[in-house]
């Protein structure tokens, strides 16, 4: 019985600490929550996407990458890659709200849209990973999952040996391969 009790106390324990109301921002925090797909993380996605989803198509691009360009795996054949204000200002070192919004294709046409990856900058978010916090949507805007059943929103990667950032911390200080 003793037993037993300590085990739900722990379980209680831990799911308080699991559903925090913060934004992920300290590392005793980080250390506690999942790296991504938490409940806070969806609902993360789900602003950015009520924010701009409807919007993004009308943004700039990154020089030279305007139109149809040809992508690599993970990401489908074919991507458009649109960058929000912030981003354009200085692609270099992109400040606090900058978004990059990528759409995947199997194939160079509009039929061919298949899904999307966000890179969304959060100063103070995820040190270790240049501050981006990363989303794979549906063509509509849905939070996708991994095949264990995890949503791709957050730091999706941190810390393991695939998904957005192990793959992206190859490309450079600021985890972009397209600047
Ligand atoms: C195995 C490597 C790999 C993985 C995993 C990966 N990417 Fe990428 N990503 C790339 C490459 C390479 C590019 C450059 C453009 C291209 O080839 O499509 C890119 C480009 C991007 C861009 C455009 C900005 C840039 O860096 O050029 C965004 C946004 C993006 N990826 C988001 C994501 C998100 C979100 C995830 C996880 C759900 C993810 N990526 C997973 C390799 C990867």
């Amino acid at each position: 019985m003793i037993k037993h009790s300590f085990i739900a106390l722990s379980i209680l324990a831990f799911a308080t600490t699991a559903c925090g109301d913060d934004d992920g921002g300290s590392a005793a925090d980080a250390a506690e929550e999942p790296a991504f797909g938490s409940a806070q993380d969806v609902s993360t996605a789900q602003q950015l996407w009520s924010d701009v989803g409807s919007t993004y198509q009308t943004w700039g691009t990154f020089p030279g990458l305007s139109g149809f360009v040809a992508s690599a795996a993970p990401h489908g054949a074919f991507a458009k890659i649109y960058i929000n204000d912030t981003v354009a200002a200085d692609i270099g070192a992109i400040a606090d709200g900058g978004v990059i919004i990528k759409e995947n294709y199997t194939a160079d046409n509009d039929n061919a849209f298949d899904s999307i990856t966000v890179m969304y900058k959060k100063v103070g978010y995820s040190p270790d990973a240049a501050d981006w916090f990363w989303a794979k949507l549906s063509t509509t805007g849905d939070v996708l999952t991994n095949p264990a059943g995890v949503s791709l929103a957050g730091r999706v990667g941190l810390g393991g040996d695939s998904g957005c950032i192990p793959c992206h911390q190859g490309a450079g200080s600021d985890f972009l391969f397209s600047n």
